[in-house]
């Protein structure tokens, strides 16, 4: 099976088991906390022990790092960043805006699916090729004027709104990323030192691949083996630069 085909099949995986744990009554249970910060609901995790049951199953090569259950080495041929559900909070309380988001990094090649767990809809980026929504090219389509912001004690919003004043937060970072790749909305910046590498793996390849830009707050190259980061990403290099400006004002 390729790159693509695995990331399909776990998202297949996920997909199933949410709507199973949907039915059962008990997706809200808090069962833990995640390895790399979060409350693990019992979906979250009902999900996760089921692409775990997979790769054992198939004795996948594979360093698996995964929101709630951390690292797992089962092989070194290729890395997975997963978060199950990306938007836990978002699903648990009907509000319809979550996702899966698979990343599958080797070497030389990285491989990123964003499958939308709402409606149909999914987002691949591929390196060296370039993104997909749906199956087809992505193509941006900018006639947003909207940004999403995530901010802790109001930091940076004054600065941001006097050039954006159409603000959203909509509670799925891996989604918002390939909405950015899309241009609806025009950036999506995220300071509240909480980012994990599970939750932007796979919207990292699907942004940068379509001409997108992701990096820190001084706009340097994301640290993807930290544990918290705080990320400014933008639907192309000049609102990308524009932004990392306002926030050094
Ligand atoms: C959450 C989403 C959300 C962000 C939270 C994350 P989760 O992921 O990415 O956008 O605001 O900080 O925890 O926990 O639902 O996978
Ligand atoms: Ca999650």
């Amino acid at each position: 099976m390729n790159d693509r085909m695995l990331c399909w099949k776990i998202s297949e995986i996920i997909k199933l088991s949410l709507e199973n744990t949907m039915r059962s009554g008990r997706a809200h249970e808090i069962v833990g906390e995640g390895q790399l910060g979060g409350t693990t609901h019992y979906l979250d995790k009902v999900a996760e022990n089921a692409v775990i049951d997979y790769i054992t199953k198939h004795e996948l090569p594979v360093e698996f790092v995964s929101e709630e259950i951390g690292r797992l080495n089962f092989g070194n041929e290729y890395t997975i960043y997963l978060d199950p559900i990306d938007g836990s909070n978002n699903a648990l309380s009907g509000l319809p805006f979550y996702c899966t988001s698979i990343a599958l990094f080797r070497k030389e090649k990285q491989y990123g699916l964003v499958r939308n767990l709402v409606w149909d809809e999914w987002f691949e980026g591929i390196s060296y090729y370039g993104s997909l929504l749906n199956g087809k090219p992505l193509k941006q389509q900018l006639h947003s004027q909207m940004i999403s912001v995530y901010t802790k004690k109001g930091r940076y919003i004054d600065e941001l709104r006097q050039s954006y004043n159409k603000m959203r937060c909509l509670g799925s970072v891996a989604l918002e990323l390939c909405y950015v790749a899309k241009g609806s909305l025009l950036a999506l910046v995220d300071i509240r030192d909480k980012v994990r590498t599970t939750d932007i793996a796979a919207g990292k390849v699907v942004l940068e691949n379509v001409g997108g830009v992701i990096t820190d707050l001084n706009g340097e190259i994301l640290d993807m083996d930290a544990e918290h980061m705080n990320i400014v990403a933008g639907c192309n290099p000049k609102i990308h630069k524009k932004i990392i400006n306002i926030l050094k004002e």
